[in-house]
C-alpha cells in the first residue's frame, strides 16, 4: 500500500470517513501502527514530557524531534508522518520558520510538519505551504504557550474568544493547511469549525464531531497512571503489564530460573576441556 499523503487525508473528509492520528516517537510504535493501518503518525513535541521528562514542551529542541522523526520513518511505510515544529523554531520569522519545516522535510524524513497558532500564523504557513512543504496547523490550547494560557484548559468557551478560534481555523485554511488540530476545545465549537473548514480537523479533547481524532501514545496504551487526562481513552493498559513484567524478571534473575538452557548457547566439550587447562 502506497503512503497516506494529503489528498487522502483530504478525501477521507470529502467521504465522510474519520481520520485516526496517534503520536508515534519510535521506529518499533511505527512499525505495529502501520501495521494496524494508522493513517497519520505525528512525531509531537509531547515527546518532551513523556519521553524525555520534561515538564513540558517548551524545552523540545529540533534535533529532538528530527531524531526521533527518523526513527518513525523508518517504521512507518505506509502512514503519512507528520513532525511538530518545536517552540521558538518557527515563531521568529516565516525565513527561520521555513528553514526548520525543510529540516524537517529532508533530516527527518517527514512528509508534513504542524505548528501551534492561529490567525497571526497564517503567513507562515502560507510561506511554507507555497514551498510544497504540507503544514497542519494547531489550535485551542496550544501546550507551547501553557506559561501563557497559565494551565490546560478548555479553549473558546465564550462568544469573544469562540469568534477567534473560528477566524483562526479559517485563516489556517486559507493560508494553505491541509488539516488543522483542535485541542480543548468545546465538542459544539469543534463541531461548527469542522464544517465550516473543507480541510479536516483533528480533534483532542475537542468532541466527537471532528473529521479525525489523535490521541497521545502514552496516554492512549496506558502507560501513565499517575494522571489520565479527561480526554484521552486508555485502549490499553501497558503499564501493569510493564510493572509485572518488570517484577516477575527481578524475581526470576535472583531465584535463578531465568535464564533456563533455552535462552543459553552450549560450545563443544573438547574446547571447553582444553580451555580449563589454560592456566
Ligand atoms: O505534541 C503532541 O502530541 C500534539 C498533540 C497533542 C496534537 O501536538
Amino acid at each position: 500500500m502506497p503512503r497516506v499523503t494529503v489528498r487522502d487525508v483530504a478525501e477521507m473528509k470529502a467521504n465522510g470517513r474519520k481520520i485516526p492520528m496517534i503520536t508515534a516517537y519510535d521506529y518499533t510504535t511505527a512499525l505495529m501502527a502501520d501495521a494496524a493501518d494508522v493513517p497519520i503518525l505525528l512525531v509531537g513535541d509531547s515527546l518532551g514530557m513523556v519521553v524525555l521528562g520534561y515538564e513540558s514542551t517548551i524545552q523540545v529542541t529540533m534535533e529532538d524531534i528530527v531524531h526521533h522523526c527518523k526513527a518513525v520513518v523508518r517504521g512507518a511505510k505506509k502512514a503519512m508522518v507528520v513532525a511538530d515544529l518545536p517552540f521558538m523554531t518557527y515563531q521568529v520569522d516565516p525565513a527561520q520558520a521555513m528553514t526548520n519545516a525543510a529540516r524537517l522535510i529532508q533530516d527527518g524524513g517527514a512528509q508534513a510538519v504542524k505548528l501551534e497558532g492561529g490567525e497571526w500564523m497564517a503567513d507562515t504557513v502560507a510561506r511554507i505551504a507555497q514551498c510544497g512543504i504540507p503544514v497542519m496547523g494547531h489550535i485551542g490550547l496550544t501546550p507551547q504557550s501553557i506559561n501563557s494560557f497559565g494551565g490546560y484548559r478548555v479553549q473558546g468557551r465564550d462568544r469573544r474568544a469562540g469568534a477567534q478560534l473560528l477566524r483562526d481555523a479559517k485563516a489556517l485554511e486559507e493560508a494553505g493547511a491541509f488539516a488543522v488540530v483542535l485541542e480543548l476545545v468545546p465538542t459544539q465549537l469543534a463541531g461548527l469549525i469542522s464544517r465550516r473548514l473543507t480541510v479536516p480537523t483533528i480533534g483532542i479533547g475537542a468532541g466527537p464531531e471532528c473529521d479525525g481524532q489523535v490521541q497521545v501514545l502514552h496516554d492512549m496504551l496506558g502507560l501513565f497512571t499517575d494522571f489520565v487526562p479527561r480526554h484521552a481513552r486508555q485502549f490499553a493498559k501497558l503499564a501493569e503489564s510493564m510493572r509485572e513484567a518488570f517484577a516477575t524478571y527481578v524475581e526470576q534473575v535472583e531465584d535463578g530460573s531465568f535464564p533456563t538452557s533455552r535462552q543459553s548457547f552450549n560450545m563443544d566439550e573438547s574446547v571447553l576441556e582444553e580451555l580449563a587447562v589454560i592456566p
